[in-house]
């Protein structure tokens, strides 16, 4: 892989910057200085120094991004901001969402590059907990409750799994799913007679949606949070 790609896979900055930093001579390999972003390198075996330090590859990343509304789960697109494009230059070009929330649907989204993560994460066998903050037209009642919990006919072959659901207020509610259909959420409530207004994504296992992001904000999972979901 070309060196500035290396440096920037380690998180060393932008790869502007990084470019800007080779070509000043801040970087070497196996000992030599090296001045051109360009020169391959192998991750595997090279010796890579960055100031002076050290540069360890990761193979797999994985961040969390705060998805506002209005930016599609997606790598690209040719009119939509997809979630890899909030991240700027910090992207690897191998990144990918794990999922898909809808374009109004806001919260927690996971980014990395592991496709057996993904493919964990979001297989109905693993039942992986999915948990959802949501805005309801109609204050929810104890039939709607007892519905979601066992199980709603929304128009697939087979019900709904079993969600939970927390009641905040009567319009404000959490509900938990195991499962990843297409408009999931919004279609289960539609199904028991109420309507989803507003939608966040709270958490993915033990992944919780770190509040203090920015919406648009994306951040390297901490070594906890990375153990969690792969636990
Ligand atoms: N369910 C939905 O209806 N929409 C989402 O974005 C996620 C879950």
């Amino acid at each position: 892989m070309r060196l500035d790609r290396f440096l920037c896979d380690c998180g060393l900055g932008t790869r502007s910057r990084i470019k800007k930093d080779i070509r000043a001579g801040l970087v070497t390999v196996n000992g030599a200085c090296v001045k051109s972003p360009e020169q391959h390198v192998n991750e595997n075996s090279d010796r890579i120094c960055y100031n002076g330090q050290p540069c360890r590859y990761e193979k797999y990343v994985c961040y969390m991004l705060y998805k506002p509304a209005g930016v599609i789960s997606a790598v690209k697109d040719r009119h939509d901001k997809t979630v890899i494009d909030l991240m700027g230059d910090a992207a690897r070009d191998d990144l990918f969402p794990v999922g898909r929330l809808d374009k109004d649907t806001e919260g927690l989204m996971l980014i990395t590059n592991d496709g057996a993560l993904a493919h964990d994460l979001l297989s109905p066998a693993k039942h992986v907990e999915k948990e959802y903050e949501c805005l309801l037209a109609c204050p929810i009642d104890e039939r709607q409750i007892n519905q979601l919990e066992q199980g709603v006919d929304i128009g697939d072959k087979t019900l709904t799994k079993p969600a939970k659901v927390r009641v905040i207020d009567g319009q404000k509610i959490t509900l938990t799913i195991t499962e990843g259909r297409f408009h999931q959420v919004k279609r289960m409530f539609s199904a028991v007679g109420n309507e989803v207004l507003y939608l966040k994504r709270l958490r993915m296992g033990a992944l919780m949606l770190d509040e203090t992001l920015e919406k648009g904000g994306f951040r390297r999972l901490t070594g906890e949070e990375t153990e969690s979901i792969y636990r």
